[in-house]
């Protein structure tokens, strides 16, 4: 990826993170998705009173490009107040592996924007959980395909 797109990555996700909404943790982190048609979708984490209901800033990213009709993806941007930048959590790298599993991942310290880390989705989720083919599913297929029935 270009220079400046991974910039422009990390600025993104730089202004998504002033949105963050943390008022437990106080730990504010944006991110920032590139997808294959070059648009950037930002997201922030969102808290919860029950602390389980809050939702990570990538996954935020993620369900508003995807609820916005987006499938591709090529990078996402990780920055939060920490050495480093936040890594993604388990639950984030799982559905990073579902939805983009070739992307690049840039981190960085807020602090710090211009020192960035750079990992594959896969090698932070190696033997990830995907779609599996049941016996359903196949039959589902085998239906789909064939010829559409005439004369009903
Ligand atoms: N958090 C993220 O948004 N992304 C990460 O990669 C790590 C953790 C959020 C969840 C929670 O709101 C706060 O950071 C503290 O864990």
């Amino acid at each position: 990826m270009p220079k400046l797109n991974k910039r422009q990555l990390i600025a993104a996700a730089m202004r998504a993170r002033q949105n963050a909404v943390a008022p437990y943790s106080k730990f504010q982190v944006g991110a920032a998705l590139l997808t294959r048609s070059g648009r950037i979708i930002g997201g922030a984490n969102v808290e919860s009173a029950s602390y389980g209901l809050t939702c990570c800033a990538e996954r935020v990213a993620l369900f508003k490009a995807l609820s916005e009709g987006e499938r591709e993806f090529t990078a996402i941007a990780v920055v939060a107040r920490a050495p480093n930048g936040a890594m993604p959590c388990g639950a984030c790298r799982q559905l990073l592996a579902e939805y983009a599993p070739g992307a690049t991942v840039f981190t960085a310290d807020s602090a710090h924007p211009e020192r960035v880390r750079k990992y594959k989705v896969a090698a932070l989720i190696p033997g990830a959980f995907l779609k599996v083919r049941t016996k359903r599913t196949r039959h589902r297929r085998r239906i789909r395909a064939l010829p559409p029935a005439r004369g009903l």
